[in-house]
């Protein structure tokens, strides 16, 4: 059986390498070495917003589907021990995705998808927790509808939050006037913006906390820090950047595709 401590966690060409060790001896290294950082993607809406026919993250944005992008950038962040995707009950792409492509070895697909986002990745971190995750272990969540993610960004949340009590996400101060709407859909009021920052993914927590938060806060809420908050805790905010946005509407699959294009072509 490989020995945890002598397997690099990832491999060099980038690709995340997954060790396979009895879940005893996974348990028993987590509960020795230093938490081990985990990403978990959720994959499983349908976006409807986004006006195409298959679920967004099949959309083909510089010649891949969008989650391929995202995936592909994760894979390339140093330092994490797995990374695995939440897909819904009845789909069938993703793993063939991940297996056609060399640069998402070992990335584990699991179709335990739910209704919400927030159920969705619960079930993540309950399959994250039954192939031997410690509760002390980090998880970063990210939407796989953000296929604009840097590797760089990622590791800034990490080394940002690592020693953190709570844990963090990726955030920018919000640029507009913030306007709150009557329900005439007239403006009832201008509010403060100096204060507000717009919550981007990823999100970084410890695994046992933010199984506990979820649970607590149910599965309406629409990211892991208001679980988090819930719980009377403050996450860190951590400067991430306006390409990170998240892929909702028509629009922003263009755009999307303009930086992806762009990027390609720089190198
Ligand atoms: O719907 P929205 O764009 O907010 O979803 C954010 C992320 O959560 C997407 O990557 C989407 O695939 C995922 N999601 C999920 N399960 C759901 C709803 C959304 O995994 N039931």
């Amino acid at each position: 059986m490989a020995d945890q401590k002598q397997t690099p966690p990832v491999s060099k060409n980038g690709g995340v390498f997954i060790a396979i060790v009895g879940r005893a001896a996974s348990y028993n290294a987590a509960m020795t070495e230093q938490p081990r950082v985990h990403m978990l993607v959720p994959a499983a809406g349908t976006g409807s917003r986004a006006g195409t026919a298959q679920p967004k993250q099949y959309q083909t944005l510089a010649g891949l589907p969008l989650v391929v992008h995202t995936l592909r950038a994760l894979a390339r962040v140093s330092g994490i021990h797995s990374l695995n995707v939440v897909v819904s009950p009845t789909d069938e792409r993703m793993q063939a995705l991940v297996q056609s492509d060399p640069a998402l070895r070992g990335v584990r697909v699991w179709p335990v998808g739910g209704e919400t986002r927030a159920a969705s990745v619960s079930a993540g971190l309950r399959q994250l927790t039954q192939a031997g995750a410690a509760p002390n272990d980090w998880v970063l969540v990210h939407d796989a509808a953000r296929c604009l993610i840097q590797p760089e960004w990622v590791q800034d949340l990490i080394e940002a939050c690592r020693a953190d009590p709570v844990g963090g996400l990726l955030a920018i101060p919000l640029p507009d006037t913030l306007k709150q709407a009557d329900d005439q859909q007239r403006v009832g009021a201008t509010l403060r913006r100096d204060d507000k920052w717009l919550a981007q993914t990823p999100q970084m927590f410890g695994l046992g906390l933010l199984s506990r938060a979820l649970t607590q806060a149910g599965l309406g809420v629409t990211d892991e820090a208001s679980a988090i908050e819930a719980m009377g805790l403050q996450p860190k905010l951590v400067l991430g950047s306006t390409l990170n946005f998240k892929v909702t509407y028509p629009d922003d699959l263009r755009l999307a595709a303009l930086v992806l294009g762009a990027q390609e072509n720089q190198t």
